[in-house]
């Protein structure tokens, strides 16, 4: 069957209502919020895979901090270890040193204080229904009973816009629905700690733009705390409100940057871009930004598409200037 149209969510409400959002804040997170301290720490973490042959290390020293509410942004080259570094904070990995407490506590395995949502289409069963899919983690983890998760999975599916299809089978969904069907399971788990790693990289560009559009809503009703990877710079700047950028493999912290101030609004601004070249000369640093084309056709989306735009330099015959980021929709 044809994937069925996408329809739009409804608009997002500023600042954030009462309701669903209370669900977040546990009476622990607040307790620990009031005492100031992070919500995540990620500290002096390396990661190391161990092969037959070999020890590659993914991570090395890495150390941050992440506060309840955070939009933290994980970004770096292809290789840098984003991944290895999501999966360890949602318990899937052990680092080699450093630790990783999530409310002070090690975190040591995977719970459901901690919701991943990948890249890939098929995270999704099958064979369950949209309404099944939602609902599924919440039973099987034990988080509530039946009629909760009902109520939950029926609550967010119509948060993202997708009531009219709950009870479809994912291969009658969009690329995008899929991946909206997978942010609704997670949210409704009402996680203390939100993990998407490269929801988006496989959506078309206009699909890709409308669900960071989306997921902006969604956190301005639910505030609830992200972890994203990405390597996309001008992605990094519009859904985060932090960045860690992350030097090419073995991935380190480079510098962290504030980018509360960025978003949708603010594509192809001067500031936009200033700070777009910043994190460009962060990530590759000792390396001037190319003067030339690369010569393989990056993937759009990636940093090698955005330093090739930079490149390109201001696009003035267009006539919209300088708007190197805007390739990358
Ligand atoms: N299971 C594994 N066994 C051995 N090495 C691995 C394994 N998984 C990842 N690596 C290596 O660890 C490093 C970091 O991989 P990781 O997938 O975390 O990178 P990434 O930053 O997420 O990259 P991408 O942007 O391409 O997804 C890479 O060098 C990779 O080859
Ligand atoms: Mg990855």
């Amino acid at each position: 069957m044809a994937p069925l149209d996408s329809p739009p969510l409804p608009p997002a409400r500023p600042g954030g209502p009462a309701g669903p959002t209370r669900a977040y804040a546990s009476t622990r997170t607040r307790r620990h919020a009031r005492a100031g301290g992070p919500l995540l720490q990620v500290d002096g973490v390396s990661i190391d895979y161990r092969t037959h042959e070999r020890v590659v290390r993914a991570t090395h020293r890495v150390s941050f901090d992440v506060h309840a509410g955070d939009r933290f942004v994980l970004l770096g080259a292809s290789g840098c270890g984003k991944s290895t570094l999501l999966k360890a904070v949602a318990g899937f990995i052990a680092p080699s040193e450093g630790e990783i407490r999530l409310q002070g506590r090690t975190v040591t395995q995977p719970g459901p204080d901690r919701v991943v949502v990948f890249q890939e289409f098929d995270q999704l069963p099958p064979w369950k229904t949209v309404r099944e899919n939602v609902a599924f983690p919440l039973l099987a983890s034990r988080t509530c009973g039946r009629a909760e998760a009902a109520e939950r999975a029926a609550l967010y599916l119509e948060k993202v816009g997708l009531s009219r299809f709950a009870d479809v089978h994912p291969h009658q969904l969009s690329g995008g629905m899929k991946q909206r069907v997978a942010i609704a399971r997670a949210l409704a788990m009402q996680p203390q700690v939100l993990l998407m790693d490269e929801p988006f990289a496989a959506l078309d560009a206009l699909t890709r733009r409308r669900m960071q559009e989306e997921l902006l809503g969604l956190w301005d009703e639910f505030r609830f705390t992200l972890i994203f990877v990405t390597h996309s710079i001008e992605e990094a700047l519009v859904v985060g409100n932090r960045i860690a950028i992350l030097s090419p493999h073995p991935g380190r912290l480079r510098a962290e940057i504030n980018s509360h101030a960025f978003g949708l609004h603010s594509l192809g601004g001067s500031a936009f871009q200033a700070t777009a070249r910043r994190i460009y000369g962060l990530l590759f640093e000792g390396q001037d930004t190319p003067s030339t084309e690369p010569a393989a056709t990056p993937v759009p989306g990636s940093v090698e598409a955005d330093a090739a735009a930079l490149a390109r330099g201001p696009r003035t015959a267009a006539g919209h200037g300088a708007l190197p980021f805007r390739i990358s929709v």
